[in-house]
């Protein structure tokens, strides 16, 4: 319940800006530290898409088929790019 009511408040303060890269929009929310340790990538980034999971939930918790149909299967960086501007819609050719 608290996400869904930071969400109402981001869009009423803030505005919501879908094209700047997710880091720069969390940062600016919590700060770097809200996905890494010391503000540098796990080598293998088990503990940048656990933080993700925490805050978002799992891949089955998710509305929409694309996210629950990789549950279990992929991790969230594998579709999305934290510090770039990519659309995770073009992920998909990667691999099917
Ligand atoms: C929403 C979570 C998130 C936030 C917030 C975030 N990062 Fe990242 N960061 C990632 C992920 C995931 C990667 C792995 C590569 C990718 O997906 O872009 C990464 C990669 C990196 C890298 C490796 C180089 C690169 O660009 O790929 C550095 C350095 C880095 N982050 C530093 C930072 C700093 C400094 C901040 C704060 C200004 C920050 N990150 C905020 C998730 C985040
Ligand atoms: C500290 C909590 C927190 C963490 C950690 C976090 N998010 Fe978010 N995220 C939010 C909130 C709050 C919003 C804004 C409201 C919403 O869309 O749910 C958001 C928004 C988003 C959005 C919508 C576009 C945008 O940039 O605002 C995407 C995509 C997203 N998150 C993906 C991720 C991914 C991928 C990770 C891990 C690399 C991650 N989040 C980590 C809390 C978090
Ligand atoms: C199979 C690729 C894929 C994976 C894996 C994936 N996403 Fe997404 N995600 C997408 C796509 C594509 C969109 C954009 C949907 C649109 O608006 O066109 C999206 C949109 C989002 C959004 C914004 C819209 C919404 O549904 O709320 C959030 C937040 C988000 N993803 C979080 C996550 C988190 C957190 C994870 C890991 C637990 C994750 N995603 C894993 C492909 C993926
Ligand atoms: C990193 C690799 C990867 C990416 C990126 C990826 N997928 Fe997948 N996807 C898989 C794997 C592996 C499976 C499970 C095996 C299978 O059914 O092909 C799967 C399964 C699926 C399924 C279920 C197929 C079924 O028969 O139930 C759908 C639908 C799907 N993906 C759509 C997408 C879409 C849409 C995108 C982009 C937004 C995407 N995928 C991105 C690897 C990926």
């Amino acid at each position: 319940m608290l996400r869904v009511l930071g969400l109402t408040l981001l869009l009423t303060l803030s505005g919501y800006a879908i094209a700047e890269p997710i880091a720069d929009t969390h940062s600016e929310m919590s700060g770097c530290e809200s996905c890494h340790v010391d503000s540098e990538p796990s080598a293998d980034l088990d503990y940048e898409n656990g933080a993700c999971v925490e805050c978002h939930g799992f891949l089955k918790e998710f509305a929409d088929e694309t996210h629950q149909k990789h549950f279990e299967i992929l991790a969230c960086s594998d579709c999305h790019l934290a510090h770039d501007e990519a659309n995770p819609n073009d992920s998909c050719a990667k691999c099917h």
